[in-house]
């Protein structure tokens, strides 16, 4: 039985770019860590940052976008940074991709990120869900938690990229202006 499926099997042509969707919001060291992994993997990696303006996110698209890019400057070409809206299956078809890549930090991701993967694989059975693990040391870091940490003014240099520190710093120091504004009201 497993001879015949096995020569009934079909292999496609080769993969050269990965996807890797998220909200980003913000980057932290635990995604960079998933992004530089898998652009030693795949020839190309692109960072899918989902436009979704329902969800209340502290970063704008333009500014999660352009933090990546900062991020990756140096990577031009190899790792690029896409928005997308929409279904995400029909964004990694759009740029001629077949695969997925998620970072699993704990079994407490698996469900989740199981339940994704099956549909993305319902809507679209030619595109593969790769997972790779977090290392060890981020594995407690969430972008919650980093927007947590910071808001409160807790050091985030060890959970994120200098430049979203730096970009945390000034968003809660403007909110906290503008706040301090309408209180003397
Ligand atoms: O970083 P996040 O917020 O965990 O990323 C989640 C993301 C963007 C990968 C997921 O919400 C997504 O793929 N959204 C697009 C809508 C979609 O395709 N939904 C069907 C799969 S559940």
């Amino acid at each position: 039985m497993a001879t015949k499926r096995a020569s009934q099997t079909k292999i496609g042509r080769p993969v050269d770019t990965a996807v890797f969707p998220g909200s980003f919001d913000p980057l932290t060291f635990g995604h960079v860590d998933i992004i530089t992994r898998s652009a030693e993997i795949f020839d190309k990696v692109i960072v899918g940052v989902l436009y979704n303006p329902s969800k209340n996110l502290l970063f704008t698209q333009e500014e999660r976008v352009a933090l990546i890019e900062k991020q990756f400057e140096k990577y031009k070409g190899r790792i690029e940074v896409v928005s997308f809206s929409g279904l995400l299956v029909e964004f990694v078809q759009s740029i001629k991709s077949r695969v997925i890549v998620r970072g699993l930090r704990a079994i407490s991701d698996f469900d989740y990120e199981a339940q994704m993967a099956l549909v993305n694989r319902k809507l679209a059975p030619h595109i593969e869900t790769f997972f790779l693990t977090a290392r060890e040391e981020h594995s407690y870091i969430s972008s919650t938690v980093v927007k947590q940490v910071a808001m409160l003014g807790g050091d985030v240099s060890n959970m994120v990229p200098p430049v979203v520190a730096k970009a945390l710093a000034k968003k809660y120091q403007e909110r906290k202006g503008v706040g301090r504004r309408s209180d003397s009201r």
